[in-house]
């Protein structure tokens, strides 16, 4: 059975206390909260204080994706403004571990995000120190991208590494999840499907959560 995690980044910011009402109301488990600042990505989305802002209405986890670089400047920062889940580019840390254990000093889940070209090989002296892993399936950076097929690849080797690890650590996927992939997404080892134009931008975007629960439940 997934988690859903729907990404906030394809909702209508100016009615965004209703879209959080949305999730609050629906199947989803945690909130997908993308922050970009373009220099990592070429992209700039929002930041501190819409966190700090959208954590006074949300009921569920907030699971907090940081596309920035040096994003070891503002550990403490997201953990005030309401951060639950912290993931940082592996891609953007020199030293990540350091970055992963100040992140869980300060109570917070620590993830550790993979921009397609990275292996998951390079994680395995980090699975210890981590408690999710996000995969990413499009060039981070946009929402509405096409999902990259070799993604899928990707999750059942880092499933298998995680096996033999033995440490509890969540696969995250992350970019054009729909409910067309979610079943084999699962299949392959996926623990937590993060949505965002295939929720945000469905006619009836509950339903179209409860149709990724479905398809990601077996
Ligand atoms: C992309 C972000 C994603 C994005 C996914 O850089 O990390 O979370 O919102 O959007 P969709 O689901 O539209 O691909
Ligand atoms: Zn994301």
């Amino acid at each position: 059975m997934a988690i859903i995690a729907p990404s906030l980044l394809a909702a209508d910011f100016l009615r965004l206390w209703d879209e959080c009402k949305m999730i609050n109301e629906s199947e989803a488990e945690w909130f997908h909260l993308d922050v970009m600042d373009g220099r990592f990505v070429p992209n700039i989305s929002f930041g501190l204080p819409v966190i700090e802002h959208i954590r006074k209405t949300t009921k569920k986890e907030c699971d907090v994706h940081l596309m920035i670089v040096e994003p070891e400047k503002y550990t403490t920062a997201f953990k005030e403004a309401g951060a639950d889940r912290l993931t940082v580019h592996y891609e953007a840390c020199t030293h990540l571990h350091r970055n992963v254990e100040m992140i869980r000093q300060l109570g917070m889940k620590a993830g550790v995000a993979l921009n397609p070209h990275t292996p998951v090989l390079l994680l395995k002296e980090i699975l210890p120190y981590i408690d999710q892993v996000c995969i990413m399936s499009v060039n981070p950076g946009f929402g509405g991208q096409q999902f990259i097929p070799t993604s899928l690849k990707k999750i059942a080797e880092l499933k298998q590494m995680i096996r033999e690890s033995g440490y509890p650590v969540l696969i995250q996927v992350d970019g054009g999840v729909s409910v067309n992939n979610a079943a084999a997404l699962v299949n392959a080892g996926a623990d937590v499907l993060v949505a965002g134009s295939n929720v945000f931008k469905a006619e009836n975007p509950t339903a179209a959560i409860a149709q990724l629960k479905k398809a990601g439940s077996f």
